[in-house]
């Protein structure tokens, strides 16, 4: 079952100065902040909390991160929503029914969530992660 949107990815260049026009939109406190770096996407990653989801910003450690071809490609800019699940692994069967496969199977991901995405290909261009919700 899909429960909510967990949240909506920003990829961007500069991560200190996207944080800092973030927290000014959003005018929220530092403790809505968490930031962490995702060894397996090459990422350094800031989640912004407001109310029950959180905005993602994204920026690429490496030349080699999917982050980094993004920007060459589009620069900044939306990037991904994410749906969180109770059971990733019920959601990749359910979407296999359908024919719609996903990118990799699930993966550790920011805050140790297990997470996978759906080709945008699929998804009218508009790539979707799906987050189990840590029980
Ligand atoms: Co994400």
């Amino acid at each position: 079952m899909i429960n909510k949107i967990d949240h909506i990815a920003i990829a961007v260049t500069n991560l200190e100065s996207a944080l800092e026009t973030f927290t000014h939109i959003l005018g929220c406190a530092p403790e809505a902040i968490r930031i962490e770096e995702v060894a397996s996407e090459k990422v350094k990653v800031a989640f912004i909390t407001i109310g029950e989801t959180k905005i993602e910003l994204l920026e690429p450690l490496s030349d080699e991160s999917p982050i980094a071809k993004f920007l060459a490609k589009n620069g900044d800019g939306m990037h991904h929503i994410a749906l969180q699940t109770d059971d990733i692994n019920k959601e990749t069967e359910r979407l296999a029914s359908l024919n719609i496969n996903p990118l990799s199977l699930p993966k550790e991901g920011a805050g140790g969530k297990k997470i996978m995405f759906l080709h945008p290909k699929e998804t009218n261009r508009v790539l979707i992660e799906f987050a189990q919700k840590k029980h």
